[in-house]
């Protein structure tokens, strides 16, 4: 029988909708904080592959989610292509920022990644043999230019201002970039997929903070190729796509991308959504995270309401961003059965 996300992502509508939720390993959970402070480091974690697939497994231990997504960061691409990376405690990660093109030629070729990623294949090997039969795998990475956010302003900000004056000053040096990006991740994701992943996500956590002209070039077009590359190799493979704050540009990035799902932020109604993407586009979204920490009528109306509105489309439970660490493992618990009914 095939599994319910693998049917949602091609094209059925399935009821109940599978559930999953981004980071879904977490803070959140004790047993994480437990595994987290055995690993020393939070970059030991993910090169950790015993470590890491443990991780991954305890939500759905805990929750049995229809998916689990590996656990990794959309920064080890950088981090495998030769930028210094960092995670300080409380203030997110740091990396040596990458000012011009020319710093681009201290980085190392895309092919060059395993190195430093193999592990990161491992723990897709073992989460492959170790997930309970009807659990979907998904891997991921992040998107060209929300990584490229991080490596040009070497932390997070709040308006991604160094990546998009870049982009204007020098387009077709702030393309070299991206493109050496895409195509990491293009091998990066390929690999998982040969490891086991079933589905792979992009996200793209910044999408929102471009122009629609950049929006194009520096989203769609590296997405796109990301998408067309990986299905050459890999037919049928489903690809899910996060343009977190692509508001009106959701529907052409659906179109263009050749994504099998979007998935919807917070902010963006899911039924307005539907007369923009392409009814073979399943959508995947968008409670608040917020109700994840408060809990109560609210959460399991407002989850309830959801499911209802997307009844008969290809529809996939989801968050519109990802759990945080203050939300309440017990309200996760009482959502996932609102949504089963
Ligand atoms: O459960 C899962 O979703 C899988 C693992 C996962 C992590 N990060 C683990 C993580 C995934 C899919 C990500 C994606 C990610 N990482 C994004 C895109 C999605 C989003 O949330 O917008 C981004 C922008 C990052 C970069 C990143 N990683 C930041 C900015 C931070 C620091 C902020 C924070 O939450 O602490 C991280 C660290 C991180 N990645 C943690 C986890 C569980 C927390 C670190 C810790 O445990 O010490």
């Amino acid at each position: 029988m095939t599994k319910t996300l693998l049917r949602v992502l091609s094209g059925e509508a399935v009821s109940p909708p599978p559930i999953w939720l981004m980071r879904q390993a977490g803070r959140y959970l004790p047993e994480y904080r437990k595994v987290r402070e055995q690993a020393g480091s939070f970059l030991d974690l993910c090169y950790s592959p015993e470590l890491a697939e443990e991780v991954t497994l305890q939500p759905i231990r805990r929750f049995g989610f229809d998916a689990a997504i590996l656990f990794a960061d959309i920064l080890l691409i950088p981090h495998a292509l030769g930028q210094e990376l960092t995670f300080v405690a409380g203030e997110g990660p740091r990396l040596e920022p990458i000012g011009d093109a020319q710093a681009l030629g201290a980085l190392g070729p895309a092919d060059a990644i395993d190195e430093t990623l193999a592990p990161v294949y491992q723990t897709v090997s073992r989460l492959k043999h170790s997930l309970p039969a009807d659990t979907t795998l998904i891997g991921f990475a992040g998107a060209p230019w929300t990584v490229a956010t991080y490596m040009v302003a070497g932390q997070g900000t709040a308006d991604q201002a160094p990546a998009r004056r870049w982009s204007y000053e020098d387009p077709d040096g702030f393309e070299a970039l991206i493109e050496r990006v895409t195509d990491a991740t293009i091998h990066y994701l390929g690999r998982q997929i040969e490891a086991g992943a079933e589905v792979v996500m992009l996200f793209d956590t910044w999408a929102g903070a471009l122009a629609p002209g950049p929006f194009r070039r520096f989203v769609i077009e590296p997405t796109q190729r990301i998408v067309r590359t990986l299905k050459a190799g890999h037919p049928g493979v489903p690809v899910i796509g996060f343009p977190r704050g692509a508001a009106a540009m959701a529907g052409v990035y659906s179109e263009r991308t050749g994504i099998n799902a979007l998935a919807a932020d917070t902010a963006t109604p899911l039924e307005w959504l539907d007369g923009q993407v392409p009814p073979r586009v399943a959508l995947q979204g968008n409670l608040d995270p917020m109700l994840l920490v408060t809990g109560g009528e609210a959460l399991t109306e407002t989850a309830r309401r959801l499911v209802g509105d997307m009844e008969g489309r290809p529809y996939i439970f989801n968050l519109g961003h990802g759990i945080t660490p203050d939300a309440d493992p017990d309200h996760v618990e009482a959502l996932v059965a609102a949504v089963r009914g």
